[in-house]
């Protein structure tokens, strides 16, 4: 295949390529005061995004910038979208627009496989920036990327994804990546905000964060997705805070070499206390600027190098 769709199947040597091609080519940026590359001079990326987002977008914007591509950004709300346009009928219309490169956020989990079955015979790629609940795989490839460089290495950490496991394609991708990488993955959420089937994606679960943290190398913490809980929210905000918050007596709890990761947006004094997400032990912003090198990386295989196979 000539996507990256998901972390789901993505080996860990095509993983491992790609945080070392972003690493490459953070060492190579770092200190120049003009970043560009001519890489992918005469191709066009399209980011088209159905949900809002700040991180990714601007981040997939500014990678293809960095690597000299013609970068369009077209947000459903501002395009034909709004007149009844159908997902495949706009992803038709990029590619024959000349789009090389299409990236996509939708609400719906498998939106990005059904763009590139209908994009194949055009020879138009596609990068998934999130499909519903199903993953968000330049998030987790970031992550990584961020986690081996605070801990050296993947392999043989033990991280907690915490939170609304449920609703989060994050926490999916980072699963699939961190076990291909060599970690063990502890799911530490309340009961109500475990997917059904958690257990046979090969990560262990359990609802005792103060019990867990102290084996932990790593916390990555989840965004508490209540556009996604038309039911309500169970447990209340204040019930979720009190027992999966991660506050200063938590962070105490932590081994000292542990890093605290959340992919953001964060909801500041719900999962995260604010001392503690402005913290050194926080990586948060790190791991922003990280994902621009891992998505320069992405784009890089995809269209100027070796394909990803997944
Ligand atoms: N982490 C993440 O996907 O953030 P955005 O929704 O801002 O892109």
């Amino acid at each position: 295949m000539r996507h990256l769709l998901s972390t789901e199947g993505l080996d860990a040597a095509t993983a491992s390529a790609v945080l070392d091609t972003a690493d490459t080519l953070k060492q190579t940026l770092l200190g120049r005061e003009v970043k560009k590359l001519p890489t992918l001079r005469g191709r066009t990326v399209v980011t088209l995004f159905y949900e809002n987002s700040t991180r990714t977008r601007v981040s997939f914007e500014v990678a293809g910038k960095w690597m000299s591509a013609d970068v369009i950004n077209v947000s459903a709300s501002s395009s034909s979208v709004g007149k009844g346009e159908s997902l495949r009928d706009t992803a038709l219309t990029l590619s024959a627009a000349g789009a090389d490169c299409v990236i996509v956020r939708h609400p719906a989990s498998g939106a990005a496989h059904r763009l590139a079955g209908w994009l194949e015979e055009e020879g138009t790629q596609v990068i998934n920036a999130g499909d519903g609940m199903h993953e968000h795989p330049t998030q987790a490839l970031l992550d990584a990327a961020t986690l081996r460089e605070r801990l050296g290495d993947v392999s043989g950490r033990r991280i907690g994804i915490v939170g609304d496991v449920l609703h989060s394609r994050v926490a999916r991708s980072n699963v699939h990546l961190l076990r291909s990488l060599g970690a063990e993955v502890r799911l530490i959420a309340p009961p109500t905000l475990v997917p059904t089937g958690a257990d046979r994606w090969g990560a262990e679960v359990g609802h005792d964060l103060d019990a867990e943290l102290p084996e932990l190398d790593a916390v990555m913490l989840l965004r508490v997705q209540a556009e996604r809980m038309h039911g309500g929210f169970f447990p209340s905000a204040r019930e979720y805070s009190i027992a999966y918050g991660l506050n200063e007596a938590r962070l105490a709890k932590l081994p000292e070499h542990a890093v605290v990761l959340h992919p953001g947006p964060m909801l500041r004094g719900m999962e995260i206390a604010p001392s503690v997400a402005d913290s050194d032990r926080a990586a948060i912003t790190q791991q922003v600027g990280n994902g621009v090198h891992v998505r320069m990386a992405v784009l890089y295989h995809l269209l100027a190098g070796e394909e990803i196979a997944a």
